[in-house]
């Protein structure tokens, strides 16, 4: 079974001030299976956010269509795309993007929020307390992220994108903003995390040591991706 897959996608950026558009993916084809690691590289500009985006539902192709768990997101209404992106797809940035106001278990549970299940929720209220635990954040549970490491502040990131238990975590340069030991250790949490979650994991990086730990590896340039 395939987790997502992108089939012949294009992507054309206007050129601000002009008629004339620029195509940063050209014709792209990717296939998921369920529980592959994927790293992609490639050099800055080079449309690897754009792709991810894509990948997630978060930005549109010009052209082509993306299955997400076997649906073309193009043949679902508006209010399906969302539970599926809030179901089925978790997101890891650069930035780990918590909410300051709130203390890290309640960022975490925030993509809990929009899920109608009751059950779901408090299953997500005992999973988030043995993720945070397991990612070494027993002690900060009440804390804000204020007063947590960058590295720390990563970590209850990864427990946010997998706490409704997606098919498809999705990272963009998830290790950039931290020095070589907490990038090995991020790393080592999201393979280790995957053994008990289960999901297809794509991660775009420029660093080697995170890529290594990928199963394949595409490099994305001038439009096309490569193996
Ligand atoms: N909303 C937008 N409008 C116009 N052009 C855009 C937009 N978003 C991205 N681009 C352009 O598309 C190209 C690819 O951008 P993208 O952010 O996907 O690259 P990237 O590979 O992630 O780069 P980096 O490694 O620096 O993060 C860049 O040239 C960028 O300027
Ligand atoms: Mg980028």
């Amino acid at each position: 079974m395939k987790t997502a897959e992108l089939i012949d996608i294009t992507k054309d950026y206007l050129q601000p001030g002009t008629a004339n558009s620029t195509r940063v993916l050209d014709h792209i084809s990717l296939s998921i299976t369920e529980g592959e690691t994927i790293a992609i590289t490639g050099p800055s500009g080079s449309g690897k956010t754009t792709l991810l985006n894509i990948l997630g539902t978060l930005d549109q192709p010009t052209s082509g269509k993306v299955i997400l768990g076997g649906k073309n997101v193009d043949q679902i209404d508006e209010k399906q795309l969302s539970r599926l992106r809030n179901r089925f797809t978790g997101f890891i940035f650069q930035l780990h993007l918590l909410l300051p106001q709130l203390t890290v278990l309640e960022n975490v549970l925030l993509p809990v929020m929009p899920v109608g299940d009751k059950l779901f929720r408090k299953e997500a209220g005992l999973r988030a307390v043995e993720l945070l635990e397991r990612v070494g954040l027993k002690e900060h549970l009440s804390h804000y992220p204020a007063h947590l490491s960058v590295g720390e502040c990563q970590r209850a990131a990864v427990v946010r994108a997998l706490i409704n238990k997606p098919k498809l975590l999705l990272a963009d340069e998830p290790t950039g903003s931290l020095d070589a030991r907490n990038a090995s250790i991020l790393a080592e949490l999201l393979a280790e995390l995957r053994e008990s979650y289960d999901y297809s994991l794509v991660i775009v990086t420029h660093d080697s040591e995170v890529a290594k730990r990928m199963k394949t590896h595409y490099r994305l340039m001038n439009g096309k991706l490569t193996e």
